[in-house]
């Protein structure tokens, strides 16, 4: 995810600023980033000095070495990670607007960029980038020249600007100001001495000030040397009491949470809310991030193959089920290492989705490399920007969960069945299975799911409770049925992962067929039960299987939708999530049991990070 740093302050121009952001940028590493660039104002009046790179901090680093900058008052500076366009010298931010005068940098996406990029472009403005986010230079240069101050024209353009942005821009000819907005992304300022700081998170400036104040949605932020003036956008100035902020580095990279693990799970509501943003055009048609398949290609497919391994797998899984309910065509989830070794019946007319987080795991890119070599289309859905798979599918479309760094994957599974949800979107409106509006229904619908993570996330005391009871569980079951079924075998491996406890993800159905026969007193059961408001049968089916193992004196613990008031009367505890559709409900239920692993592995002192054995990206096969 990008990173942002700004600063200014009160001395004679010296190499402070410089020094502030690219140590701001260093410490911002930790989010991953695809280019790195900054700009500072120096004596010069008219124009900004600006490097910027494509790849790590060390080449910005090689640049400046060779065509240092000016002594400076303020600066900005930003790690990208690319959305639009490829991760390019030219495509890196800072971007320049005023000719020179300007400089922006930008977090998020811009969703009615393409609009405006042709309104600027009718008037002869010239664009240097593919980016979103030179449109907005542009329009700042725009108010600019009709003599707005800095601040007033990012007031005016932010209310044209649709999508989610952390704007951050200088202008030469005001030497000791940088401005900043935001909405849908964070922007964090620190109050110094006789200088202030901006950053994408605390970590940007925390070696200087541990003063701070937080940005609030749809406000505009002018810092000089001598102070912080905050504003909403239409100009009416914002009183906010700064906090401290008593985190050190390493705490601070984590979002002051003790572990990545526990961060990326609250990271959820924003992971699948930037997956899903500015994703469908004015046609209703998905954008793809890289690559094309032909809509004539999509049109002719009579099945589609998913490659993917462990937790993408499951996401798989999820995406199955919505798919063929959507499309109406018939989809098979593989595990990427089985694919090729069964010869699969694979053609022109089989799509085969490729979901990884990292795009390197070398089992799903073999799997890709088959699927091609039998002339199949390869979409892959993919976290990491650049990664093999990403390169070498026809077509990209990215989950946007950030950085997972917790070995473990959790953000990446809800973005990743987010992903499919969104291709299967796409195709239901491309082969007409589904009316336009009810496309916008599924859209909105999908819109909903953040705010109700949260409320799981929010609620999450009691399972965290039982999970400190569990350290001496030897086994842990899971059943599920339909889309509950991929949520039991996730809530089953991280278990595994992180607390080295033997764990199982059943079809609840298939209980009855052998696994019925590893139920004894105290054995504790986790039932992702299905919604009472999808198909009736299903519902009292997995009770039954809850009477089952309850008779036999299992523990039984319930998910279940809020209202389900059936769910207490079998269980010895239920953890309710929000009302969903059905078919989206695993981006709610398996939350509770993400955290009862992270809770039971941190009870027996694990390392939930880094849990022994595991890779974070496997590279063999
Ligand atoms: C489980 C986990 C793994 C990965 C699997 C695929 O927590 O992280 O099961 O999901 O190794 O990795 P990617 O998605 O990088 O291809």
């Amino acid at each position: 995810m990008c990173g942002i740093v700004g600063y200014v302050g009160a001395g004679a121009p010296d190499a402070r600023p410089q020094g502030v952001v690219m140590g701001g940028l260093a410490r911002l590493e930790y989010r991953g980033y695809d280019s790195a660039g900054l700009a500072v104002v120096t004596s010069d009046r008219d124009r900004v000095g600006m490097r910027k790179k494509a790849g790590k901090l060390v080449n910005l680093e090689k640049e400046l070495a060779g065509h240092p900058l000016e002594p400076a008052t303020a600066a900005i500076g930003h790690t990208r990670w690319a959305t639009h366009g490829a991760p390019t010298d030219a495509n890196a931010h800072p971007h320049l607007a005023a000719h020179g005068r300007l400089a922006i940098i930008h977090n998020g996406i811009i969703e009615n960029f393409s609009a405006l990029r042709a309104e600027l472009q009718a008037e002869g403005v010239e664009f240097l980038s593919e980016t979103d986010t030179e449109v907005a230079g542009h329009l700042l240069a725009r108010e600019v020249d009709r003599g707005e101050t800095l601040a007033d024209a990012m007031r005016i353009i932010t209310r044209r600007l649709e999508g989610a942005f952390t704007l951050l821009a200088v202008d030469a000819s005001e030497p000791r100001t940088v401005v900043g907005a935001r909405r849908n992304s964070p922007l964090v300022i620190g109050l110094g001495e006789g200088e202030n700081f901006l950053g994408s998170d605390v970590v940007a400036f925390i070696e200087h000030t541990r003063t701070a104040l937080e940005l609030h949605q749809d406000e505009v932020v002018e810092i000089t040397p001598e102070g912080v003036t905050i504003t909403d956008i239409a100009g009416h100035v914002v009183e906010r009491e700064p906090y401290h902020v008593d985190w050190d580095a390493t705490a601070a990279q984590k979002g002051g949470f003790p572990t990545f693990m526990e961060k990326e799970i609250h990271d959820q509501p924003t992971a699948v809310a930037d997956t899903l943003r500015g994703r469908i055009d004015e046609h209703g048609r998905l954008q793809l991030d890289g690559g094309m398949i032909h809509e004539n290609v999509l049109n002719s497919i009579d099945k589609i193959i998913v490659v993917a391994c462990g937790t993408a797998a499951y996401a798989g899984l999820v995406g199955r089920n919505a798919i063929e309910h959507w499309c109406r065509i018939p989809v098979e989830v593989e595990l990427a290492h089985e694919f090729r070794y069964r010869d699969p019946v694979v053609g022109v007319k089989t799509l085969v989705v490729a979901i990884s987080q990292s795009g390197e795991t070398m089992d799903t890119i073999m799997a890709v490399r088959h699927a091609q070599q039998q002339g199949a289309p390869v979409i892959a859905i993919v976290n990491s920007q650049g990664s093999t798979i990403a390169r070498e599918a026809d077509a990209v479309l990215y989950t946007r969960a950030g950085p997972e760094i917790a070995v473990a994957s959790t953000k990446a599974f809800l973005a990743q069945i987010t992903a499919m949800f969104l291709l299967g979107i796409y195709l239901a409106e491309l082969r007409g299975n589904k009316f336009p509006d009810e496309i916008e229904s599924l859209l909105d619908q999908l819109e909903e799911i953040p705010a109700k993570i949260q409320r799981v996330l929010d609620a999450s005391e009691p399972v965290r409770a039982l999970a400190r009871t569990m350290a001496d569980e030897r086994t842990v079951l899971f059943l599920g049925r339909h889309v509950g079924y991929p949520v039991a075998m996730e809530g089953a491996l991280k278990l595994k992962e992180l607390a080295y406890i033997h764990a199982e993800g059943f079809p609840a159905g298939e209980l009855k067929h052998g696994p019925i026969a590893l139920i004894e007193e105290g054995q504790p059961v986790f039932i992702v039960l299905p919604s009472p408001r999808g198909r009736e049968s299903l519902h009292s089916k997995v009770i039954s299987n809850v009477q089952e193992v309850r008779a036999r004196g299992a523990r039984t613990f319930v998910i279940a939708e809020e209202g389900d008031a059936e769910a207490a009367n079998h269980a010895e505890q239920v953890f309710y999530v929000p009302a969903a559709p059905v078919l989206m409900t695993p981006l709610l239920s398996v939350v509770p049991l993400q955290l009862f692993a992270l809770e039971l592995a941190t009870a027996k002192g694990y390392d939930v990070d880094q849990p022994r054995n595991l890779a974070k990206s496997v590279t063999v096969e």
